[in-house]
């Protein structure tokens, strides 16, 4: 089973054919798919991925050691720059940021190898959030900052797309999200480290995320990744170097009233060191959201109240709330 293929170039919500059925059917089957043909050249993605690689030598080098920098490496309004979590084994599963596991933690987990993962606030554009990103290698801000506008563009495509195969027009999920200038961007940034042969590590362990839209790129290979469907677990087998997995996260179940639904998934780690970028697109964080009015009547009604995406995050972090927990009627 292969998790659908959906071409950007053959998408068009002005005059939905073949292919946004296609996308539709995939939401509803897997609640997620791969996109190709999304317009972000392959060398861009090449160059972008190698500069994070250095960058993250140089982060490690000049702001952290294993040793201590545990919680992470913070800036002076408490935003997290770059976090060293330990990737625990089959049996572990507290990770940083990340909810709705139901294996419980061991008590005293052993950590079978590191990830490092680093956190860049992008969007909104408020009070320069470039000045979080690493400097090093020279360029490195520009082009992330591309690649930012590219998945801007990308998630405003898809949320449009989202909108006309739910029946609504196509601008319904861009407002609700605050509109282009509100919206929030977090990119996730995880370097794997190779395991040794016949070692699989848990990087990420199952969970659903807790933003909007997520668009995740895997450089090196992507078997690791693997979403739920049907009891099962199903890797996502890598049919494009450079196509993008996109799903949606909780916050895109609210505001949809559950019709599209947050992919449970997790992430494995096996063989050689890679990298994934996931920017995740969500609301604005002061933003109060609720299901749209026009999902919801007599066959559909209301399975969310409004709260406020930064209490839920919040909540979600500290006390491990899920979504259904703090937006379930
Ligand atoms: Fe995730």
């Amino acid at each position: 089973m292969e998790v659908p293929v959906i071409s950007l170039k053959d998408l068009n919500e002005e005059k939905p054919g073949d292919e946004m059925a296609k996308m539709d059917q995939a939401m509803k089957e897997w609640e997620c798919f791969q996109l190709i043909d999304h317009g972000v050249p392959g060398d861009a993605i090449d160059a972008f991925a190698e500069a994070l690689k250095v960058a993250f030598k140089a982060e490690s080098k000049t702001k952290a050691t294993k040793e201590s920098t545990r919680k992470g490496v913070y800036d002076n309004k408490g935003v997290p720059l770059l976090v060293l979590k330990p990737g625990y084994n089959a049996q572990g599963v507290a990770v940083f940021g990340i909810h709705n596991t139901d294996e419980e933690p061991p008590e005293d987990p052993e950590p079978a190898d590191w990830v490092e993962q680093m956190l860049l606030p992008c969007l909104p554009n408020v009070g320069d959030p470039t000045s979080n990103w690493p400097e090093n290698p020279l360029g490195v801000r520009e082009k992330i900052q591309n690649y930012v506008m590219e998945m801007q563009r990308l998630a405003e495509k898809l949320l449009r797309c989202l909108a006309v195969n739910a029946g609504l027009k196509p601008e319904t999920f861009i407002d609700a999200y605050g509109g282009s200038d509100a919206a929030a961007m977090m990119m996730v940034i995880n370097m794997m480290p190779a395991v040794p042969a016949g070692v699989t590590t848990l990087t990420a362990p199952r969970h659903r995320d807790i933003n909007g839209l997520n668009i995740l790129l895997v450089v090196d290979g992507r078997e690791g990744f693997q979403v739920m469907r049907n009891g099962k677990w199903c890797s996502v087998n890598c049919v494009h170097p450079h196509a993008l997995l996109i799903n949606t996260g909780d916050l895109m179940e609210v505001v949809s009233n559950g019709r599209y639904k947050s992919l449970l998934h997790r992430g494995l780690n096996c063989g050689e060191a890679r990298l994934s970028v996931a920017a995740a697109y969500s609301p604005n964080r002061f933003k109060v959201i609720g299901p749209v009015r026009d999902l919801i009547d007599e066959k559909n009604p209301r399975l969310y109240k409004e709260g406020s995406h930064a209490d839920f995050q919040a909540a979600c972090k500290i006390k491990g709330v899920t979504c259904s927990e703090y937006f379930g009627i």
